[in-house]
């Protein structure tokens, strides 16, 4: 797919539903009781994951239009273990999340995914998992994992790296454990399990960096109203941001302050980005975000902010690398499990289109102004983010980006082309 260059980004647009909390509201209407109601429900190759494996366990899903999707719940421990694999494509939240839930059911569930999700580790879960007391087995730390589930124990468990998959998997394990299961985070990171927790009546318990739940009797969704997804407005943003006298308005945004990192590091490069009509939807806030061009200088991103803007960084490097000065990223090592290992593929493509990009262990250093990307052909490797952030480069480089495999898109927003070419002015 080739983005031509553009002159400005103008307009109001709304993005699909948060893919986190779309996921979520799917695997918690599973066990919950009755009807589970989910309106705004962000289309996506990995939220449609979501789907299919809880019907895959047995569980009715009606979808009433493309956004209203009803879960009618089997109950806390109502799981049917199918006959086949669960497959869960390239779906990382999904397993990890789903696994936290198939601890507690009876019997016997193998959990597969695609090339990409079969690279990444997934000892981090099985640890904790056995922990409480179920059986999994890895393949050589990677998936297929598979999950022998039964009576459980609470843990307290200090998570070793800053990751709400494995934070959220183990709270969810401790819903069938007896007594009251804590994590403890290294780094504050999104909380979308949590908020939906207490929603759904549990008991949760929670510091900064602590978390603890206990069984609740039964879990009630009713309700779950997604908001649009931070990610998906997230290249809006970088590219209104960069493309003299663009003016975008991005409508109803989840602005849950875990997420949202990047509009504090985009503020003090210069950018220009306000926040109006906040409000709250089920404990997550939501604001619509205008967004004016601005001229950027270099900043440095800290291990203690990566959690913030993890999703982010790909387009911070792009940012970074039209601002004044020299940016760095460190302690992001866990961009290394990704998708794909974005520190390669962020530094590669980038490379590619003539930024001046290092990689380091755990992260990339940057040089922007008076060098621009001059544009190109670069590969996404069939990474979502990294394929809107090709997109991205394309409208502000001068001669355009050919990206390769630009439908890995789909993944996190199907139609994104379409809507980027609805604001762009050539
Ligand atoms: C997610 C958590 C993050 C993030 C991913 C979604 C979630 O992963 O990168 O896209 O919904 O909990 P880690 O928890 O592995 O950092």
């Amino acid at each position: 797919m080739k983005v031509e260059p553009a002159s400005s980004i103008d307009g109001a647009i709304a993005v699909p539903g948060v893919k986190g909390i779309s996921q979520r509201a799917v695997l918690l209407g599973a066990i919950a009781e009755g009807e589970s109601r989910i309106e705004g429900f962000g289309r996506a190759a990995d939220t449609e994951t979501a789907i299919s494996v809880v019907r895959q366990l047995g569980v009715e899903v009606d979808e009433d239009g493309p956004e209203t999707v009803r879960v009618h719940g089997a109950g806390l421990r109502g799981l049917r273990a199918p006959g086949e694999p669960l497959d869960f494509g390239n779906a990382g939240t999904v397993l990890r999340l789903s696994s936290g839930i198939l601890a507690g059911q009876e019997g016997r569930f193998e959990l597969v995914g695609d090339e990409s999700l079969s690279a990444r580790p997934q000892e981090r879960i099985a640890e904790p998992l056995r922990e409480m007391g179920a059986h999994v087995e890895t393949t050589d730390g990677h998936a297929p994992v598979v999950i022998e589930g039964g009576p459980l124990s609470s843990i307290r468990y200090e998570l070793p790296v800053a990751s709400a998959q494995v934070k959220s998997c183990v709270l969810l394990a401790g819903l069938f454990a007896a007594g009251r299961t804590t994590v403890v985070e290294p780094l504050p990171t999104r909380d979308h399990t949590e908020l939906m927790l207490e929603t759904a009546g549990v008991k949760v318990t929670r510091q900064q960096r602590r978390v603890s739940v206990g069984p609740p009797e039964a879990l009630r969704l009713g309700e779950v109203v997604v908001p649009g997804d931070f990610s998906a407005a997230a290249p809006f943003v970088v590219a209104a941001t960069l493309l003299p006298g663009s003016e975008l308005t991005i409508h109803d945004v989840g602005l849950n302050p875990r997420r949202i990192g990047l509009l504090d590091v985009l503020a003090r490069m210069g950018a220009r980005i306000t926040i109006f009509h906040r409000h709250r939807d089920g404990g997550e806030p939501v604001g619509d975000l205008e967004v004016r061009s601005a001229e950027l200088t270099a900043t440095a991103v800290t291990a203690s902010e990566v959690p913030l803007l993890v999703d982010e960084l790909p387009l911070f490097a792009l940012a970074a690398a039209c601002a004044r000065g020299e940016s760095t990223v460190w302690g992001a090592e866990e961009l290394r499990v990704k998708e794909t290992d974005r520190i390669e593929t962020v530094t590669n493509s980038l490379k590619a289109l003539g930024v001046r990009v290092t990689p380091r262990d755990d992260g990339f250093w940057v040089r922007g102004v008076p060098t621009r990307p001059k544009g190109g052909r670069m590969a996404s490797h069939g990474d979502h983010r990294i394929a809107m952030l090709g997109a991205v480069a394309g409208l502000v480089s001068g001669k355009g980006v050919d990206v390769e495999d630009a439908e890995a898109v789909a993944v996190s927003f199907p139609g994104f082309f379409e809507l980027l070419d609805s604001v762009t002015q050539r």
